[in-house]
């Protein structure tokens, strides 16, 4: 029967499964790093807060992309071409989810509504990436090498779900008054 350890058993014990899925997760998370690289710069100096906790999810995406990476070395694997069906981030683009990279890449400062599509996008994305983690502790136990990688990776993601989660309803807070005419 087809359950999650046995899937992932046969990723982990099969090389070319495992150069696929460390290739897909190594690509979607340094893809994560620049976007969120580059939303960090484009947030208003108003919200430098908020900049500087982007700025670090970003920093933690890019160093989940080594750690992928490092997990193929380590099996002697080259990194292999990613099958656009399963480049989920791409696909997340393509449907309209968060902002166009064509959007971040001109440099325009950021709206209040282009940072809140930007923490929609990373709540959606964060509670994935946590729920994977998570189903990928569960079932790595007896790898050590991948379930320390795991660990370190889970820990973060579901910090970033958390702190998108704050952010968001700390945006979306009370309605300020509006001016009385009267
Ligand atoms: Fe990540
Ligand atoms: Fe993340």
């Amino acid at each position: 029967m087809l359950s999650a350890r046995t899937i992932y058993g046969e990723v982990f014990g099969n090389d070319e499964a495992s150069g696929l899925f460390c290739s897909i997760a190594a690509g979607g998370e340094a893809r994560g790093g620049w976007e969120n690289g580059k939303i960090a710069a484009l947030v208003p100096g108003s919200q430098a807060g908020l900049a500087a906790k982007i700025a670090r999810h970003g920093a933690d995406e890019d160093k989940h992309g080594r750690i992928f990476a490092a997990l193929l070395r380590k099996r002697g694997l080259e990194p292999v071409a990613v099958p656009p069906d399963a480049d989920y981030t791409m696909r997340l683009e393509a449907a309209g989810t968060g902002l166009a990279h064509s959007r971040l890449r001109r440099g325009e400062e950021l709206t209040e509504a282009g940072i809140v599509t930007c923490l929609a996008h990373s709540r959606v994305t964060g509670q994935r990436a946590s729920e994977q983690m998570r189903a990928l502790r569960r079932h790595a136990g007896d790898r050590p090498g991948i379930a320390r990688a795991v660990r370190v990776i889970s820990a973060d993601e579901d910090h970033h779900l958390a702190c998108c989660h704050e952010e968001l309803l700390r945006l979306g807070g009370p309605v300020p008054a509006q001016p009385s005419h009267a």
